[in-house]
């Protein structure tokens, strides 16, 4: 039996009481109802994540994470609301000068992570490992709270291992905006759950599998029954407090993992998650490309419509990438395959399926207090350091992304986004298949400049971290091999 299949129908309505009994503070009764259930099933990880939440709760609640929270002033929600709106008819008319703030914050807080999954590039190279200092994390706080309804603080590390992590909670909270981030899962205990479920947050956590096998094969420094803990206490406290806020999953979808993606489906459906997100890999030149769907698109197409159907009947909300196109070039194909597989020398005209508002919405500044125009994006439009965000979200640099992102000829990094909300929908290797020859060279060719440009005065910052762990090459210490 999976683990996803693991229900006792029978048991849901002694949960529903014992929640219920904990919600309004009846703990002995709480108590009674978890313990009760886990005589009728010993192995009820639910039961025992039940008694433990009372017991945290009766104590006294002794956690950095029991943190109060207060309504917000009326004015200031309206005044985001208002914000948020206007934000939106902007992009709409697709200004570049634009009179309305993000209304989403997207922070970068820490590049580190304890672990180095199979699929992203901290399982393969050294990278470096750093957080944005207090001082900086403040000033960009202060220039944006005030304007923001949510904020999304997932960059390239693990946003809940930064040094600065419960000051920025402590700050998020204070000003009634909505944590919002991916997570490995690995640090998520029961107060720091019970303080996202309270603040509302919008929590994504990564899980490539829906067996141990598979998932700890992938997610390198994972761990299972960690990871089945921590579903059964989120199920569990937002059961309790039933408040607005928003828990989905991700699931990055490889020839190793897609056939899992139907009990991913049922697993979520499981623990009552609002959403299974599945995602294109993005490769990046490493060995573990060969896994990429994008060179078995009828295997991956297969199962993409079997989780569909299932998701369907279950209710599930299921996002799967644009359909892999039959007979796309495998990224490992040299280039010179690639080119002779582009049929075309102009760029089919709307190749791209949508548009993307990241640039008007959001603005996110990286650990070195530099602003990029989005997660997915490297490019420097300002430093919060030299010029006040502002300046920066009007200056030059930005209007220019803004208006070239809907051209035929978008920012490289735009081309190569498997964002959903980019303007491939998810799905990079069907727009660069419809490019062109003309678009690729002139791409190459931008790419050769900027590279020139950027090592040009370019400061270097040394690798410091490697597979989950702070690495000096200069202690001597070889550089550890990836299994
Ligand atoms: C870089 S991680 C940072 C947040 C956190 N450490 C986590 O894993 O959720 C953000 C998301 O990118 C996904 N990701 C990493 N490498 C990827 C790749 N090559 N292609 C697609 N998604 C990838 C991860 O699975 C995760 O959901
Ligand atoms: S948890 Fe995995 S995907 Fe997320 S940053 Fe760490 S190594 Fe990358």
């Amino acid at each position: 039996m999976s683990i996803a299949e693991a229900i006792r129908p029978d048991l849901e309505p002694l949960f529903a009481e014992a929640d219920a009994a904990v919600r309004v503070g009846n703990f002995p009764a709480g108590r009674e109802g978890y313990a009760r259930i886990l005589e009728a099933d010993p192995d009820s990880i639910g039961a025992r994540v039940g008694l433990e939440f009372v017991a945290y709760v009766e104590t006294g609640r002794k956690s950095r994470f029991n943190l109060p929270i207060e309504p917000i002033p009326e004015r200031l929600h309206l005044a985001r609301l208002e914000n948020e709106r206007s934000n939106e008819a902007e992009y709409q008319a697709r200004r570049t000068r634009l009179l309305s703030f993000p209304s989403t914050l997207t922070l970068e807080h820490t590049t580190r992570c304890n672990f180095y999954c199979r699929h992203c590039s901290k399982g393969y190279e050294p990278y470096v490992g750093a957080d944005l200092p207090r001082d900086l994390l403040d000033k960009v706080l202060d220039s944006l709270l005030p304007h923001a309804i949510r904020a999304d603080i997932t960059g390239f590390g693990e946003p809940t291992i930064g040094s600065e992590y419960g000051h920025l909670l402590e700050r998020l909270v204070e000003a009634g905006v909505a944590p919002k981030f991916n997570t490995n899962a690995s640090t998520l205990t029961l107060p720091h759950i019970e303080l996202l479920v309270r603040a509302q947050g919008q929590i994504t956590l990564s899980i490539d599998g829906a067996t141990r096998e598979t998932f700890e094969g992938i997610r390198a420094g994972g761990n299972w029954d960690r990871l089945m803990y921590t579903l059964h206490a989120v199920q569990r406290v937002r059961s309790i407090y039933q408040t607005a806020g928003w828990w989905g999953v991700t699931f990055v979808a490889t020839r190793k993992n897609i056939h899992e993606l139907p009990e991913m489906v049922r697993l979520v459906k499981r623990f009552g998650f609002d959403q299974l997100l599945a995602q294109d890999y993005q490769p990046f030149d490493v060995s573990f490309d060969t896994e990429s769907l994008r060179g078995e698109p009828e295997r991956a197409n297969r199962f993409l419509d079997e989780s569909e159907s299932l998701a369907r009947e279950l209710g599930v909300e299921l996002i799967t990438p644009v359909r892999y196109i039959r007979g796309a070039p495998s990224p490992v194909e040299a280039l010179i395959k690639k080119l002779l597989s582009t049929k075309r020398v102009l760029p089919k005209r709307g190749r791209f399926p949508q548009g993307c508002s990241h640039p008007w919405r959001e603005a996110r500044v990286n650990y070195r207090g530099e602003v990029n125009p989005c997660c997915f994006s490297w490019r420097k439009l300002g430093d919060i350091k030299e010029r006040p965000f502002h300046k920066i979200w009007n200056g030059w640099r930005y209007r220019l992304f803004r208006w070239r992102i809907h051209t035929l000829f978008p920012p490289p990094e735009c081309r190569l986004c498997h964002g959903f909300d980019g303007i491939n929908r998810g799905n990079p290797g069907n727009t660069k298949l419809q490019e062109g020859i003309l678009l690729k060279v002139l791409y190459r060719l931008e790419g050769l400049l900027e590279r020139v440009f950027a090592r040009r005065g370019a400061k270097v910052e040394r690798p410091n971290y490697f597979l989950g762990k702070h690495w000096d090459p200069e202690e001597g210490t070889a550089r550890p091999v990836p299994k």
